[in-house]
């Protein structure tokens, strides 16, 4: 959370910054700030609220320094308000840090600076750090050499970057569990908490590694690790479309998101499904391509999925799919409950990391204390660690064995939707890979899988083309009054049902719970009442005329009944719901990566009727990189 962005070059800074922070904007929003450095000042400006009253502020005044640092914040440490908003600085002015993450020994530190007699300006954990670096520079021969001693007293995660009025051309960033990279222009250097921030300027970059510490002059980049000793690496140029990041006439990015699934899920299957593999011809090679070693399949008896939020979601579907099709026990757990009350080690387990951002900190953490407790123990007890997400580059990445890259394109609204989609393709992939390799299922079963899920992009088009209007048109009954959503699914689709609830929430504000359908009579079914409406995912399947049953309990209570299920259903079932969203005729086992696109669009269309910040939703960020 919070994103951090610096430039030192050739062009006005602040535009950059701005520009820069627009595109962070994801990561926090509550307030934000630019410090320049100008005539040996520092010239610091920020505001509290959206970057727009940022914006406006800096309009004012005309600013062509060519290095500087913004920040966009998502509150931990002290309200959102202008005095806490970063860039924090020294006590004479003259410094200026942002940063990303906990500093989680800042009340040592600040008592220690204010028994010096130094007056804190803001309620954060991050302004220790401009007053640290500002007395070790009484006494250090560099910028850098200060930043480094200040940093060896720091405690937690963070990513940092700082301009210093009296040191005017070099920009010092730091990197310790928080996301942190930079960008190689012409005669210009950036650093950013992701690489999206400086695309419209660059594709040449270079992810900062933990414990490592830059210095980006107007002549290059030298890159040091905390010791101080100097560090040679290459920087990459990635293969990046910047026009992926804007919203091409969609009203929100949110709708575009939603909109991009059907190319998404085709990307998918291009890049996993081995065309050559036809289940007639018994080959002996895995369907599909996801690259997975032995050392990570081989004898494999237990598999653990860690998650939050939606990803979790992802990871229920995944459970059942690694069950019913690959047959291996699998448990799913948040990550941030995991971390703190692990499980039981069980020998030849697979720990499966599900993020889309790769930097959520609670599942890193959970995968890194997994790797630790496992470290001493016999071959068949240590960690083998998969990472499925959709940020090839980035912190869960560099921890894991493997990872399975969603190939869903950035994600820019908050509340996530391709990246779920494609995270369960995903688990479709690996369950399929096991269970060709370990035989649960037979080679024409894995076909028929396999060619159900061919035929997810059209069915997503046919849905986005079909319900749009309908669900707009729907979603106008739940704007004014309501202010409770049941949701309700079983089986492969009660994460779907969870999936909706969620989306609701973040975005509509409005309270929704989900359960799994066979759970209300024990207890949810008391809120039941006329102004309660319940959405039930029923698809044909296993389990359809218990959802069912389950949906006419709810009815008897009053509820207005919103169903979703297939349209070849639709004449049955418009005996049960009030409202129907249908989607396409489809195998149970495939359903959910079609019965959660009508739930996005309902919960997109009721907040956007609303008149609610879509894309960037209150109190949320996109990348939780805080515990
Ligand atoms: C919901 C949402 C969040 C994230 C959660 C985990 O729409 O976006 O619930 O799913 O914060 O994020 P990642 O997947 O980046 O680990």
């Amino acid at each position: 959370m919070c994103g951090i962005v610096g430039y030192i070059g050739t062009q006005a800074a602040t535009d950059i910054l701005i520009a820069g922070l627009e595109r962070l904007e994801y990561r926090g929003y509550d307030s934000a700030g630019v410090a320049t450095v100008e005539a040996d000042k520092i010239n610091c400006v920020k505001a509290k609220g959206k970057l727009f009253n940022l914006r406006e502020k800096l309009e004012q005044t005309e600013n062509k320094s060519q290095i500087g640092i913004g920040h966009t914040r998502w509150a931990t440490h002290g309200k959102p308000e202008e005095h806490n908003a970063h860039p924090h600085l020294n006590a004479d002015m003259s410094l200026a840090v942002v940063q990303n993450g906990i500093i989680e020994n800042y009340l040592e530190l600040k008592s220690e600076l204010i028994s010096k007699g130094i007056e804190f300006r803001s309620e954060t954990d991050t302004e220790v750090i401009p007053h640290i670096i500002s007395i070790f520079l009484a006494n250090s021969s560099s910028l850098l050499e200060a930043v480094q001693k200040a940093i060896a007293r720091l405690e937690g995660a963070f990513a940092i970057a700082i301009v210093d009025a009296n040191n005017p051309f070099e920009l010092i960033v730091a990197r310790q569990q928080a996301p942190l990279i930079l960008g190689f222009g012409q005669g210009e250097f950036f650093c950013a908490s992701d690489i999206t921030a400086v695309l419209p300027y660059t594709r040449t970059i270079l992810n900062l590694e933990n414990g490592e510490i830059a210095r980006l002059t107007p002549l290059g980049v030298e890159i040091y690790n905390f010791a101080g000793e100097r560090i040679s690496r290459f920087p990459r140029t990635l293969d990046w479309n910047p026009v992926q990041t804007e919203k091409q006439g969609f009203r929100h990015y949110m709708l575009k998101e939603i909109y991009e699934q059907p190319a998404v899920v085709r990307t998918c299957l291009d890049t996993y499904i081995n065309p050559n593999w036809h289940a007639d011809e018994n080959p002996d090679y895995s369907p599909v391509n996801i690259g997975l070693t032995p050392n990570l399949t081989d004898d494999l008896k237990h598999i653990q999925i860690l998650a939050c939020g939606t990803s979790w979601h992802a990871a229920l579907v995944g459970k059942y799919l690694l069950e019913q099709v690959s047959g291996i026990p699998t448990t799913v757990d948040y990550a941030s409950e995991f971390r703190y009350s692990p499980k039981p080690i069980i020998p030849n387990t697979l720990t499966i990391g599900v993020t889309q951002s790769g930097e959520t900190a609670d599942t890193i953490a959970a995968l890194e204390s997994e790797r630790a407790r496992r470290a001493d123990l016999e071959p068949k007890f240590q960690a083998k660690l998969l990472a499925v997400t959709n940020r090839a580059e980035s912190s869960i990445a560099q921890i894991c064995d493997r990872i399975i890259d969603t190939q869903a394109g950035i994600e820019i609204g908050v509340a996530a939707t391709k990246t779920f989609v494609a995270q369960v393709m995903g688990f479709y992939f690996l369950s399929l890979d096991l269970a060709f390799r370990q035989k649960t299922i037979s080679n024409s079963r894995i076909g028929e899988i396999i060619e159900g899920l061919r035929h997810i992009p059209s069915q997503i088009e046919t849905i986005l083309d079909t319900q749009a209007e309908y669900i707009e048109e729907l979603a106008h009954d739940f704007t004014a009054e309501t202010e409770d959503f049941i949701f309700i699914g079983r089986g492969i689709n009660f994460p779907i049902a969870l999936e909706g609830a969620l989306k609701l929430k973040e975005i509509s504000y409005i309270h929704a719970e989900a359960y799994p359908a066979g759970e209300m009579k024990h207890g949810p079914i008391a809120l039941l009442d006329n102004k309660v409406p319940v959405v039930a995912v029923a698809m044909p399947g296993s389990v359809y005329d218990k959802v069912i049953s389950n949906a006419q309990e709810a009815k008897a209570r009053d509820a207005r009944l919103i169903g979703v299920t297939t349209a070849m259903n639709a004449t049955e079932a418009a005996h049960t719901f009030d409202d129907m969203l249908t989607v396409p005729e489809v195998d149970e086992l495939i359903s959910p990566v079609l019965s959660v696109i009508p739930l996005q669009m309902l919960s997109y269309h009721i907040a956007a009727i609303k008149g609610l910040d879509v894309d960037q939703p209150r109190n949320l960020a996109k990348s939780v990189t805080v515990e």
